[in-house]
């Protein structure tokens, strides 16, 4: 019998719950015939009308004390008290399960050193893509490649709203009051939308895929709060579609360039056809090539199956650590933004004549909108994109496009 804890009863802690008690069979088979036994639950709410309400505490030393537990499951978000906990669990010799990406994000070097250092392991698959297997894959079924670069659809939030935008013709305000109403986005949505959340997710996914801390302070993070409803009517006219997507290049030098952007990307991509709130991963090594990883990247049983299978494995491995770990290496090897190419997808009200003066292209969108035009760029830098549009006058929009 394996007991364990859950720290926080939102959304996903109680699908980590409803999941162990719907299946207890199968989670006992899938341990080697461990039973997964629920102990404690901490929660600062009231739960003393639940039925299961002699599970609850708000004494989080109630779980730190008990010997008997072997796993604690942290769902609680947010970076305080989530990181202190953590690393006094793993102090304490107990295994950590998490969802929290932004406390992986910032505090995961120093909590996976830790569960090194103490023979525990500090399991996060439910961090990135929700219920999709994408941490495992990457520390363990792709170390035979030299991984050349992550594109991912990280966030079902911004998903959902382009996706909105693009089938349904609704606006950006519209799409978003929709995902609000749907329970996709948050209350306080900035965090989807302004890019932040697909940033620590590709941040990870980096760490994971070079095994250096990769600091997502260090990564351009652009949202799409400003895709319009044209934008979205010339990408289709172009054969494409608009998708906020966290983008990782590893160079041949061991250099990392990492953006998180919307980006034009063609129809016949299959990250193109990763619709509603479902993400997806491609990963390209050098010798699988690509591979790609699809799923629910969000709600509660999605995540939660990560989650109990993270225990699960937890719990296979309770007498050794799995040495998940990235170091720090203490100076800078990202790529700076200008060292990186990319064409654009530009919508302005300059004339034909001014354009072809300034960008050499081959072909111009006009989906009758009275006044504007749209096109695509050759590849070229960031400071020489600036130049360019400068010169041209009157861009409406301007979003790379991913090869
Ligand atoms: N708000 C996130 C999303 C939840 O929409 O993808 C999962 O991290």
């Amino acid at each position: 019998m394996a007991n364990i804890a859950i720290m926080g009863f939102g959304t996903v802690g109680s699908g980590v719950f409803d999941i162990i008690r719907r299946i207890p069979e199968i989670l006992k088979r899938n341990a080697n015939g461990e039973e997964i036994v629920v102990k404690h639950i901490l929660d600062i709410r009231d739960f003393s009308d639940h039925e299961n309400a002699g599970l609850f505490t708000k004494k989080f030393e109630d779980i730190l004390n008990d010997s008997s537990v072997s796993v604690v499951v942290e769902v609680m978000g947010g970076l305080h008290p989530a990181y202190e906990f953590t690393k006094e669990l793993l102090m304490s010799g107990k295994s950590v399960v998490t969802s929290n990406k932004e406390l992986v994000a910032t505090y995961g070097t120093e909590l996976l050193q830790l569960a090194l250092e103490k023979n525990e392991n500090y399991l996060f698959e439910a961090s990135v893509g929700g219920g999709i297997p994408v941490i495992r894959p990457i520390h363990q079924c792709l170390t035979a490649n030299r991984v050349l670069r992550i594109a991912g659809i990280l966030n079902g939030t911004t998903n959902y709203i382009l996706n909105e935008m693009i089938n349904k013709g609704k606006t950006f305000d519209d799409a978003l009051k929709d995902a609000q109403a749907k329970g996709y986005a948050e209350k306080n949505p900035a965090a989807d939308i302004e890019g932040h959340d697909a940033c620590r997710k590709i941040a990870i996914l980096a760490s994971l895929a070079s095994r250096r801390f990769v600091d997502y302070n260090n990564i351009v993070t652009e949202g799409i709060v400003d895709i319009s409803l044209s934008d979205v009517k010339y990408a289709e006219a172009a054969g494409c579609v608009i998708k906020l997507i966290g983008y990782a290049e590893f160079a041949e030098d061991d250099r990392l360039y990492s953006i998180v952007c919307p980006m034009v990307i063609s129809k016949t991509s299959p990250l193109a056809c990763v619709d509603d709130v479902y993400n997806a991963v491609m990963v390209t090594g050098d010798s699988v090539g690509d591979v790609m990883f699809y799923g629910k990247g969000a709600g509660k049983l999605p995540t939660a199956s990560a989650v109990v299978a993270d225990v699960i494995d937890a719990v296979k491995h309770s007498e050794r650590s799995k040495k998940i770990a990235w170091t720090d290496v203490g100076y800078n090897f990202m790529i700076s933004p200008d060292e990186k190419k990319f064409s654009y997808f530009i919508r302005t009200s300059a004339t034909r004549e001014k354009i072809k003066e300034v960008f050499d292209i081959k072909q111009i969108y006009d989906i009758g909108i009275d006044g504007e035009i749209g096109f695509i760029t050759e590849p070229v830098a960031e400071s020489e994109i600036q130049k360019k549009t400068e010169a041209l006058g009157s861009v409406l929009s301007s979003i790379r496009v991913m090869e």
